[in-house]
């Protein structure tokens, strides 16, 4: 049988770089001859990205708090479901592009609502699954927001949010980085394409003994 994989987390508010950093560290594991899938949230299945569609596209008061976070958890479920739990199983490495980690930043210190309650979805969908890495990529609002409105298309329902939410997403990923330093580390994403990425290839060989 084939060694149990990996699953890493990117996360971090708009424009914060992740999907390049994410090219970035598959083509450095796939170097050290691993398996890796990239993957997304929400979305990440068929499903998943159904759902996906309703949760980023449309006015930014579609959805209340909770509904949106059920939303989002019953994406995860199948992305965990079909994609995730499968691709570790056979002992490939899995890169999400977002996971629980943003429930917890934008409808939790976004939106408001309570922490607890999000912990209790969590155990319903995820059960006691986490990753094995975070990587929280860290950027002022302002640039993040202009990097974001650059280059998106339809997916504009939560860069309307404003820039007071967007702050308290990022207070919320620094506060869960700081409460949680075992599974996450805080990346300085407002340096160029290559520091960035020198810096999570140092988190990476430290936490995932890789050569
Ligand atoms: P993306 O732009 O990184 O693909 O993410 C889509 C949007 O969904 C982004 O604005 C963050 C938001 N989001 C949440 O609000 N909660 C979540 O749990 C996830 C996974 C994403």
């Amino acid at each position: 049988m084939s060694p149990r994989g990996r699953f890493i987390t990117l996360e971090g508010g708009e424009g914060a770089g992740k999907s390049t950093q994410i090219g970035l560290l598959q083509a450095f594991l796939r170097g050290q001859g691993r398996e890796v899938v990239t993957s997304r949230e929400p979305g990440g299945s068929p499903g998943a990205e159904m759902i996906r569609k309703l949760l980023v596209e449309g006015p930014a008061d579609a959805w209340d708090g909770p509904t949106e976070a059920l939303l989002m958890f019953a994406a995860r479920r199948d992305h965990l479901v079909r994609t995730v739990w499968p691709a570790i199983e056979r002992g490939a490495w899995v890169i999400s592009d977002r996971f629980a980690d943003s429930t917890r930043a934008y409808q939790g210190h976004g939106h408001g609502l309570p922490l607890d309650r999000i912990e209790l979805l969590y155990t319903v969908a995820v059960g006691n699954f986490a990753p094995d890495l975070t990587l929280i990529l860290d950027l002022p609002v302002d640039i993040g927001l202009a990097r974001a409105a650059a280059r998106r298309g339809a997916e504009t329902r939560f860069e309307g949010l404003g820039p007071g939410f967007h702050e308290r997403v990022r207070s919320g990923f620094r506060a869960i980085a700081a409460a949680e330093p075992k599974r996450c580390a805080l990346i300085d994403a407002s340096g160029d394409v290559d520091t960035v990425h020198r810096a999570i290839v140092r988190v990476a060989r430290e936490r995932l003994e890789l050569a």
